[in-house]
């Protein structure tokens, strides 16, 4: 029996996940985008991955890029979260960031309240989107009391505690 896509949408909006920028190096700059589809795959090796939607029109830097940072993006960013996620948007003009101590992986945002640092080790084509697999390569442990910017039911939320 097959789902209908919408069926499917209507069930995923109830999973709760960590707003995330994903951000890699490219010829023309940094880029980035907004990801909720982010994971933890392995701890030995250290490996995470990201789904990237095929449409995104960073994708082909995406999967040419030697590696990528995942931001874990704290409660108080929707704006920026916005901006990574609005097309034609200028999103590394007014955004503090600085490159990783990873030379393969991208930028680490300044509102970043923890990340990793990432080198590309797998790109698997599935559906209508791209899976990229990344070995952990340095990491951003979490500032202090920072709560993450959750998505949730097609809106940001936060976490209670
Ligand atoms: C909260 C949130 C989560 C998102 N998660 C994903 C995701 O996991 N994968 C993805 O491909 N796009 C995701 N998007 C959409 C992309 O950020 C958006 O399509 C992309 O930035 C468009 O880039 P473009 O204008 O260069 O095509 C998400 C957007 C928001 C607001």
């Amino acid at each position: 029996m097959s789902v209908s896509a919408n069926d499917f949408k209507d069930v995923m909006a109830q999973v709760a996940t960590t707003v995330t920028v994903v951000t890699a190096k490219s010829s023309d700059g940094p880029i980035g985008l907004t990801v909720s589809a982010f994971t933890s795959v392995s701890v030995d090796p250290p490996i995470v991955l990201v789904c990237i939607d095929k449409v995104v029109g960073t994708i082909e830097a995406m999967l040419e890029a030697p590696g990528f940072t995942v931001n874990m993006m704290p409660e108080d960013s929707e704006d920026e979260a916005m901006l990574f996620a609005t097309h034609g948007a200028d999103r590394f003009g007014s955004t503090k960031w600085q490159d990783a101590r990873s030379p393969e992986a991208g930028p680490v945002l300044a509102s970043a309240f923890a990340y990793f640092a990432c080198a590309t080790v797998k790109r698997t084509e599935i559906g209508d989107h791209w899976v990229i697999f990344g070995e952990v390569t340095a990491v951003g442990l979490p500032k202090d009391g920072s709560m993450p910017l959750v998505w949730h039911d097609r809106g940001f939320a936060k976490v209670a505690r």
